[in-house]
């Protein structure tokens, strides 16, 4: 049985030591080791890390990798990938590494090996791609299929959205994919209003076929489809579907050929390497999506191999209960220098917000600890002109992931000389530069600044930065660092003794709506909420378009 975290001695060694660093400044670390900036690096999966820019010394780093072995992460990374049954809540294995396993790779739930399933699976989605990317697949009235439109919410969703977006450039660009996933009308509307239905392929994807939102547009597209093609067998021709549940499936009107399985030990938001990437193979074609695979499949075994000092996930782990544990800081900043990766922030908000959003131990009891940090983020540089200046100047102690490529897949040369990429990759290394040293009063005051505007300009620095950086966006980068960010979550999941696999803090809410939901219809019943629900519910009662 694990100890107490705060009562543990690495933790406890941890808050003495805090005490004695936590005035160090960046500027005198870097003052006193000039080898700083190339020491505390790290590399795998193709991912350079510099993590010298943060508020640790040596020891600093010892203290936390004594408390990662203490809370036995080598252990508990085994135990998944064992096979055991570590969400304890839900008494499932968790096992998305088996989904990225290369043929022959052997992994046992139950005494059975997976890996056989999971590429029997990527066999027939990698077939139905090359179908509809080819133009074999045809819709009802044998037309092409030019638009294909995932329907699904939270997993079965933003790593397909995302990484669609990141893989653009990859993209069989005569294809037309789109994402529907609010339940607000407005969104399947706007996705499909200039499409073709003779043309277009809906792809229900649900783990659980349940989902209301998803069910909701599933239906109103298929609405759609038919009030265009006018009879219930083109359904089959212009639905399919992703799910582990295929009695709903059929139910559904989906021919149980055209549905893509996976299984109950692939969360939800751990779930774009399996059938649920299917949108993106259609977008990028299976051999991009192998490679993705083999960037996160890379990434899984430098966190499962690599020594715990070198190991990215680790580190960027530790690094993080660091800041949120010891320093209080509430939030984590990822910053991808990398239009394409505009959609990565909400994904990783998911990934890391759904997992350690959680205040029990895997025993049940309350943690008097900070658990999962509020993750957010955006695109640089449009975040400069936005948010930024908080993060500089502001009162709050906010750590950076900054992400940028060595080349870019659009280069664009400036006419004056010099190129786009230049200009942004500049901006990474000035914000980080500018984040951990700052601009003292002295310096300040040598611009020529007057007195009583030099508080104003000054930078106190210290604003602790992670700095990723690959060669360029590729399939294969893009796999590793979705990878990087599971395995992180992961680790501080074991540190903070928390289930980070299930998501039970989802249910409520979804349980309310469709309670309410009935009470909003033409009979309606009287309320029993509080006053200030029912009154909210009268009140849309009596306003709303009929
Ligand atoms: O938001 C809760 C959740 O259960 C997520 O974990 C999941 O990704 C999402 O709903 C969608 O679920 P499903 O794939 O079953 O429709």
């Amino acid at each position: 049985m694990t100890a107490w975290l705060t009562d543990s001695p690495a933790w406890k060694a941890l808050e003495a030591h805090h005490q004695d660093v936590r005035e160090l400044h960046l500027r005198d670390l870097f003052a006193q080791d000039p080898e700083r900036g190339t020491r505390l690096t790290a590399q795998g999966a193709g991912l350079y890390l510099d993590y010298s820019k943060h508020r640790v010394t040596d020891e600093t780093l010892r203290r936390l990798l004594a408390l990662a072995r203490e809370r036995g992460v080598e252990a508990r990374r085994d135990a998944m990938l064992r096979g055991e049954r570590i969400n304890v809540t839900e008494g499932r294995a968790v096992l998305h590494m088996a989904l990225r396993q290369p043929r022959g790779a052997v992994v046992r739930v139950d005494g059975q090996d997976v890996v056989p399933d999971v590429h029997e699976v990527l066999d027939r989605v990698f077939a139905f791609a090359r179908e509809v990317r080819s133009g074999e697949w045809r819709g009802f009235t044998g037309q092409r299929i030019r638009n294909v439109v995932n329907i699904g919410i939270g997993g079965s969703d933003l790593g397909p959205v995302m990484a669609y977006e990141a893989l653009k450039h990859y993209a069989q660009r005569d294809l037309t994919v789109r994402f529907v996933s609010n339940v607000d009308g407005t969104d399947l509307t706007e996705k499909t209003r200039d499409l073709d239905p003779a043309a277009t392929l809906f792809i229900v994807s649900s783990k659980t076929f349940t989902t209301q939102e998803t069910m909701a547009n599933a239906r109103s597209a298929r609405a759609w489809l038919l009030a265009a093609l006018g009879d219930e067998r083109a359904v089959a021709r212009h639905f399919v579907a992703v799910s582990t549940n295929a009695a709903e499936v059929q139910g559904f009107g989906i021919d149980p050929a055209n549905m893509f399985g996976f299984w109950d030990w692939v969360g939800g938001r751990y779930s774009l390497d399996s059938a649920i990437g299917l949108s993106l193979t259609l977008a990028v074609g299976p051999e991009h999506f192998q490679d993705l695979l083999a960037g996160f499949h890379e990434m899984d075994e430098h966190f499962r191999t690599a020594p715990l000092e070198a190991n990215l996930p680790v580190l960027m782990a530790l690094l993080g209960v660091w800041y949120g544990n010891f320093f209080g800081a509430e939030t984590q900043a990822v910053l991808p220098y990398d239009q394409y990766l505009t959609y990565f922030p909400a994904y990783l908000q998911q990934l890391d917000m759904e997992s350690n959003g959680k205040s029990v131990t895997l025993a049940g009891r309350r943690v008097d600890y900070q658990t999962g940090p509020v993750v957010w983020g955006q695109p640089g540089t449009n975040g400069q002109h936005a948010f930024y200046q908080l993060i500089h100047q502001g009162t709050k102690l906010i750590p950076c992931d900054f992400i940028g490529f060595s080349q870019t897949l659009n280069p664009l040369p400036l006419p004056g000389g010099g190129s786009h990429h230049d200009l942004l990759m500049a901006n990474v290394f000035a914000q980080t530069e500018a984040l951990a040293f700052g601009k003292t009063v002295e310096e300040v005051r040598a611009e020529g600044v007057a007195e009583e505007l030099a508080p104003h300009r000054v930078f106190e620095g210290n604003r602790p930065t992670s700095t990723l950086l690959a060669d360029r966006l590729t399939p294969h980068t893009l796999g590793a660092l979705i990878a990087l960010y599971e395995h992180k979550v992961f680790v501080q999941g074991v540190i903070w003794d928390v289930n980070s696999f299930d998501q039970w803090g989802v249910e409520l809410g979804k349980v309310l709506a469709g309670r309410i939901v009935k009470e909003l219809g033409p009979d309606t019943p009287d309320l029993a909420h509080d006053s200030s629900t029912n009154a909210l519910i009268r009140r849309y009662r009596a306003r709303r378009q009929e």
